[in-house]
């Protein structure tokens, strides 16, 4: 959409307006400022490429915004700044769409594959057919009206005839432009179909944030992309960074036949010309099935290297006057079909449920279920999370549910089969009191969960040194699960501060400690003194702190003391710090045995200083992506990838000519191959990534 001379010129643009220091400059070329924009957003989020920091797109957009709020009257339907703040929606209205919403039929193997081919040349009488085979992607499939080349209306599928006005919600979606320009194929009004996606990193860290915030995580990313079009709040919305891939014309007006396109595979081209992301790099073109099943068996294989889930691949027949000739049953087109890819659920029964008591007491549910294989790995037991989420479930034992494993998510239900209880399923009895201590559980009326507050109860302090020490926290590698229970059991280790004071002595005594493995020990306890901040409070097990608002925490003080000064409302004006989980922070650094802990940590050598990020450094890897593969002799996976970003680089899912650095560790597998056929990628070894970063 955008040639090389645009770029370079929208390029120069940028560079001239993000010069203009003074915040409060007039806005002298308006449509200048806001084509930059959708430049950059088209690079970021069609493209998957950006070429400046969201830092400095953020105050490019901002001098829009405080423009327009002058000057009313000089915002236009499509300025970049419509995507936000239209504030909270009543209902959504019901909308006919102009052609029904069809779903496709379905084939699992090859064999279905040549009867769909077999049909479609029976019926139109050719002995070959041209096909376009692009990803099936797993989210909420949505109908997007533009008219005059704006975007008037967006619609869920709802029932394949009416479906939900959700207009305001599409125009948070990033990838989907507010204006293109249709009329330069001679088009009037076109609607257009395809599918709003939660990206698997995005998805993550949004169930990261449920977790945190003690709600039950969403089992896929396509519940999360149609639960987060149903939001009746644009901003949140916005917040959620949906995507977006158009990949169906089903209705256009135009004057000008002669101008717009005859194949799907064109026409993917004409949506992506206009800034839409289509599948147009991912589709092939093949004549005659063989190719196609070849395409598609070969791609099942590449669907974890995507940054997005897909379910299958879509087959489609190119021609769009032989689609219309083979027409429709009743419920599919006959032109095109579905390959569906391995099912990553798996029905099992449910056998049994234990509760465990963690951390901050709470009880969870743990759903223990025959034994089965989702996506590669055996599941036989599964959280339940609390006694709502058992009734929304409608769960009983005995009953066989629907579980679902989706990319590195952990297992969820899905679903019940009541339909297929025989009447000797038993309803899941809650304890009423703690099944460590045998205390009275408790439940706040405003939380989904029982706890126990029985703060000498063994399983709090256990849980809590266990969290202490785990990968993500303090990272204490050789301590673990089983050696915190056994020194807690032997009289060892009462509380935290303990970690710091073990006896290696009594320890060598124990069964199973060779001098060796009490050196290592000694080594991981001594290097997590020196953990960054952020490790540190989010180790402490405050609740509703996850690693996410961990990270903003850390970056809010010189000193983690510092937080006994910070009023509720000083806390909630860091990014993404709402009510409770200011409130919690309040209460833990207000709670004087909190403060005796961090005190004694300190005395034991244990850092509470936030080392200040050094801002100079921020954009060093700014605008490149980068990928791991394979396994880094010097650095872990997560800290490459967290280096990457806190020096503005972007981590991407996959081998694509989006990527520009390739970093191989050893037994390195598809992704090298993949990458070494793709020009543009740097394969680069861990040694040549290090000397990259900032000495
Ligand atoms: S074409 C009339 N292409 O899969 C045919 N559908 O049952 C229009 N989907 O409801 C659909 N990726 O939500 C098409 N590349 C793709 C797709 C795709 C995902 C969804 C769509 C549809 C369902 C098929």
């Amino acid at each position: 959409m955008y040639q090389v001379a645009h770029t370079k010129a929208l390029q120069e643009s940028t560079e001239r307006l993000l010069k203009n220091s003074d915040p409060e400059i007039a806005v002298t070329d308006l449509d200048g400022l806001r084509n930059v924009l959708r430049f950059h957003e088209y690079r970021y989020y069609v493209q998957n490429d950006p070429l400046i920091s969201d830092f400095e797109y953020d105050r490019l957009y901002k001098q829009l915004d405080r423009f327009e709020k002058a000057h009313p009257d000089s915002i236009t339907p499509d300025s970049p700044t419509q995507r936000v703040g239209m504030g909270l929606i009543k209902d959504f209205p019901k909308t006919q769409h102009l052609v029904p919403m069809l779903s496709l039929d379905n084939s699992y193997n090859a064999d279905d594959l040549l009867d769909f081919d077999r049909k479609a040349r029976e019926l139109s009488g050719l002995g070959s057919i041209e096909y376009c085979v692009e990803p099936k992607f797993d989210g909420a499939s949505i109908s997007l009206l533009y008219e005059n080349d704006l975007l008037v209306r967006g619609v869920t599928r709802g029932d394949g005839n009416v479906g939900d006005e959700i207009t305001a919600n599409t125009k948070q979606i990033k990838s989907v432009p507010l204006s293109a320009a249709f009329s330069t194929y001679g088009i009037q009004q076109i609607e257009i179909r395809g599918e709003v996606l939660m990206n698997k990193h995005n998805f993550k860290a949004y169930n990261d944030t449920l977790i945190e915030e003690g709600i039950p995580p969403l089992a896929n990313p396509r519940n999360a992309a149609a639960g987060s079009l149903r939001i009746k709040d644009t901003a949140e919305v916005s917040r959620r960074n949906l995507e977006a891939f158009l990949y169906h014309v089903s209705f256009y007006v135009t004057e000008t036949n002669n101008l717009v396109p005859t194949t799907h595979s064109a026409m993917l081209e004409m949506l992506w010309n206009l800034g839409f992301r289509s599948p147009k790099k991912e589709m092939k073109i093949f004549h005659g099935i063989e190719g196609v099943i070849s395409e598609v068996q070969a791609f099942e294989k590449k669907r974890d290297e995507l940054a997005y889930e897909i379910d299958g691949m879509v087959i489609k027949v190119n021609d769009l006057k032989l689609q219309e000739r083979l027409g429709m049953t009743s419920h599919h087109p006959r032109w095109a079909v579905a390959f569906k890819f391995k099912a990553r659920q798996a029905t099992s029964k449910l056998l049994s449920v234990e509760f465990q008591v963690g951390r901050t007491g709470a009880i969870t549910p743990v759903a223990k279920i025959e034994p089965v294989q989702v996506g590669g790995v055996t599941v036989s037991s599964i959280s339940i999370h609390n006694e709502d989420y058992i009734r929304e479930k409608d769960l009983q034992l005995g009953d066989s549910i629907l579980i679902e494993r989706s990319g590195d998510v952990i297992p969820q239900i899905v679903k019940s089969f009541p339909e297929l209880r025989d009447g000797t399923g038993k309803k899941i009895e809650f304890p009423k009191t703690c099944p460590v201590c045998d205390n009275a559980l408790f439940k706040p009326e405003e939380d989904a969960v029982w706890r126990c507050i029985n703060l000498a109860c063994t399983a709090h302090i256990v849980e809590g040194i266990i969290h202490f020490v785990s990968r993500d926290a303090m990272d204490i590698r050789s301590f673990g699960e089983a050696n915190v229970r056994k020194f807690y059991e032997q009289g060892l280790l009462k509380d935290i501060p303990g970690i710091y004071r073990l006896d290696f002595n009594e320890i060598a005594k124990l069964e199973g400690f060779g001098s060796k493995s009490i050196l290592n020990m000694q080594a991981a306890i001594e290097s997590s003194k020196t953990q960054p901040l952020y490790r540190l409070i989010y180790a402490l097990g405050i609740r509703y702190v996850g690693e996410t608002t961990a990270k903003t925490l850390a970056n809010a003080v010189d000193h983690l003391m510092d937080f006994a000064e910070f009023s509720e409302i000083k806390l909630q004006e860091l990014e993404d710090v709402g009510v409770k989980v200011a409130k919690s922070v309040y209460e833990f650094f207000h709670h004087n045995d909190n403060l005796q802990l961090l005190t004694q940590l300190e005395g034991l050598g244990v850092n509470l200083k936030n080392e200040k990020k050094d801002l100079a450094l921020e954009g060093t890897l700014a605008g490149q992506t980068f990928l791991f593969t394979g396994t880094l002799a010097r650095l872990k996976r997560s800290e490459a990838e967290a280096m990457v970003e806190k020096l503005g680089g972007k981590i991407i899912g996959g081998v694509s000519s989006k990527l520009n650095y390739l970093v191989v560790g050893e037994d390195a597998g598809s992704k090298l191959e993949k990458a070494k056929k793709i020009q543009t990628v740097k394969i680069i070894t861990e040694e040549e990534f290090l000397k990259m970063l900032p000495s």
